[in-house]
């Protein structure tokens, strides 16, 4: 049976507001919310939601660089602080980040090899065992080993992301989170990156949190989703289930939302936006959205159930 690579319980991330002439802390944005999951190993969990609806902040808090206000994590079966420099430290050396900007990620002076060198001389390897350790990552990535003298205006979009994956796995880490890594990518190239997302999670047993707003590439590549809302998460299960009988509205929504190709059928765009909406103080955050909503949803707290085997989050779906 399959391990977990990484459980997260509770993780609530808060920013401060700042305003008024001496720029003092008037209130805080609760961006992420109780959100608890766990990623068994070499599984691909992605995690889908509109635009601010806090996927990179749950991404940038699982790699520390954004605040923890509560919650705990066991990585590898071991408990750490991620607001500890010194556990910090020692999660980096199990976790990585690819970003969503293959362009801007890379610095523009530095080769290929350079790029890639760097973060294991860090770590104290040989230059000789920094080599060899580039190599079978290139290989892994896709790339050849002509790549190394480049510098990274030299290659294309699909490769720099490439590039950038590589960066994020030189160091062997169990756990690979990416951030939109294929949405500044055409169609064929994004095919070409999932692609070599699946070949590292079968060779090398990594296991990957993807981050997308794109179902399509959700659909191709990963094992498990969470729909997220509102620093919220809405539905939790297998990419197979939710995506073809989802059960929360939001689900519903964003899956008839997906461009599509048959003018019979075109999607139909959700109404509104949770920003002009507000956040509803009690109830459910999507009820000022929800097509279904009844006087019910907007009353007390809604929790996650468990509904045929997928969490959702809204009282519609009560078998009782
Ligand atoms: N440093 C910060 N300070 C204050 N608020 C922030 C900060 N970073 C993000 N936010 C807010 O937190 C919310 C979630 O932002 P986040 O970037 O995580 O969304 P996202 O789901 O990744 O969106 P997108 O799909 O556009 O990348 C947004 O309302 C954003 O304005
Ligand atoms: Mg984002």
């Amino acid at each position: 049976m399959a391990t977990d690579a990484l459980t997260i319980e509770n993780l609530t991330v808060r920013y401060p507001m700042r305003g008024g002439v001496l720029g003092r802390v008037q209130h805080f944005f609760t961006a992420v919310e109780d959100f608890s999951f766990s990623l068994k190993t070499g599984e691909i969990l992605a995690v889908v939601g509109e635009s601010g609806c806090g996927k990179s902040t749950l991404a940038q808090a699982l790699v520390g660089l954004a605040p923890w206000t509560k919650g705990e994590m066991t990585l590898l079966g071991q408990a750490y602080n991620p607001a500890s420099r010194k556990d910090l430290t020692l999660i980096r050396r199990q976790m990585q980040m690819v970003f969503q900007d293959p362009f801007s990620s890379l610095n523009p002076r530095q080769t290929v090899s350079e790029i890639l060198m760097y973060p294991l001389l860090a770590r104290g390897f040989s230059r000789i065992e920094s080599t060899q350790k580039i190599k079978e990552t290139l290989s892994l990535v896709g790339l050849s080993t002509e790549a190394l003298s480049r510098f990274p205006h030299a290659f294309s979009g699909g490769q720099r992301q490439r590039i950038g994956i590589a960066r994020s796995l030189v160091l062997s880490p169990k756990v690979l989170i990416c951030d939109e890594v294929t949405s500044a990518l055409d169609v064929s190239v994004q095919a070409q990156v999932i692609q070599v997302l699946d070949e590292i999670r079968r060779q090398a047993g990594i296991s990957l949190i993807f981050i997308s707003h794109d179902m399509q590439v959700v659909r191709a590549l990963a094992d498990n989703v969470i729909v997220m809302y509102l620093g919220q998460i809405q539905e939790k299960g297998s990419v197979s289930q939710v995506l073809s009988s989802p059960k929360h509205p939001y689900t519903k929504a964003l899956i008839k939302s997906i461009p599509t190709l048959d003018r019979e059928h075109p999607p139909e765009i959700l109404e509104g936006d949770w920003a002009s909406q507000g956040i509803p103080q009690t109830g459910c955050r999507f009820a000022p959205r929800c097509p279904q909503k009844t006087s019910l949803c907007t009353e007390g707290v809604i929790p996650l159930e468990m509904v045929d085997s997928v969490l959702c989050r809204c009282i519609l779906n009560r078998s009782t």
